[in-house]
């Protein structure tokens, strides 16, 4: 999915504990795997997130309900882990891994989800309004630089070592999340309605990166306590840095600083890193 994508149409019929009008469904995102909605759970204050996996018609029925059941299970079972060991991460308030289409006729079925809404932005938004803010600094100062201003450096640098505590903090409880891009970071602010919509549009200003991170999407996580795999989960969150945020290359190594100080066996995943990234260079030499 790209940002450009459009927002879930309205014609999907929700599945049944969400079907009714009483419960408001604000379509936030539509993926390739799962369409994400805010609304509410148990009580109208109570904010949530609701994550459908449709069931996909070309799939052979009996596959396709064994995936996605198994996909949504591992995403809740993990979530549950990490609630418990105090990691950051939204809680599960409900699931269902097989719900049928309704009687009307639309909407497919397949599983969902409800966790914790998380207030705030993605690391990915946080970073593209940083980037065009020091672009427009540039452009201000008529200089074709790519020189970032020291403490525009700094604060990105803060926020790098955040993300990595959070990975550390993630690998600690033993679990591997397998997609770690910046679409899957949130930034939750400390005060809530911190950072104001139009203040976050101007390029003039600097984007706050004050707030807690919290990981999202463990649709692809799972368990596990090996280097190797830690490792493999730093180098796809490099790749993910590399191609969307170039200018922050040069401070994606205070991740890894952040990441290094949050646990005792981080220095084994971080030497394996290494390895890892000697292997991603030969194959992309090869193909
Ligand atoms: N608990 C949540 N609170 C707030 N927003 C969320 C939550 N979970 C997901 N989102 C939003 O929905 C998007 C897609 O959710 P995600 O779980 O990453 O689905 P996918 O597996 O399709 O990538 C996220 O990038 C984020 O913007
Ligand atoms: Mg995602």
């Amino acid at each position: 999915m790209t940002k450009s994508d459009p927002p879930p149409t309205t014609s999907y019929t929700p599945p049944p504990p969400f079907s009714n009008t009483t419960t408001p469904l604000i379509p936030i995102y539509q993926g390739a795997e799962a369409h994400l909605y805010k609304t509410t759970f148990l009580t109208p204050s109570t904010p949530a997130a609701l994550k459908i996996r449709p069931s996909k018609p070309y799939r052979h029925p009996i596959l396709d309900r064994r995936l996605t059941r198994a996909r949504i299970l591992q995403e809740a079972r993990c979530l549950h882990k990490l609630v418990k060991e105090g990691v950051s991460v939204p809680a599960v308030l409900g699931l269902d891994w097989e719900f049928s289409a309704s009687p009307e006729g639309n909407g497919a079925g397949g599983s969902w989800l409800v966790m914790e809404w998380v207030e705030g932005p993605v690391a990915r938004v946080v970073l593209e309004r940083w980037e065009r803010h020091i672009k427009t600094l540039g452009r201000n100062h008529g200089s074709q630089s790519q020189d970032v201003p020291g403490d525009e450096g700094e604060k990105v640098r803060g926020l790098m070592r955040k993300i990595g505590a959070a990975v550390g903090s993630l690998h600690k409880a033993g679990v591997i999340h397998g997609d770690l891009t910046t679409s899957n970071l949130i930034l939750r602010p400390f005060s809530p309605g911190a950072s104001t919509e139009s203040r976050d549009e101007d390029e003039q200003v600097s984007p706050s990166m004050e707030g807690e991170i919290v990981m999202i999407d463990f649709g692809l996580a799972s368990q596990s306590v090996q280097d190797e795999d830690r490792a493999v989960d730093l180098y796809v969150l490099e790749r993910a840095f590399g191609s969307s945020h170039p200018r922050t290359e040069p401070f994606f190594e205070e991740v890894l600083v952040g990441y290094r100080e949050s646990y005792k066996g981080a220095g084994p995943a971080l030497k394996r890193l290494e390895d890892v990234r000697m292997r991603g260079r030969k194959r992309s030499m090869i193909g």
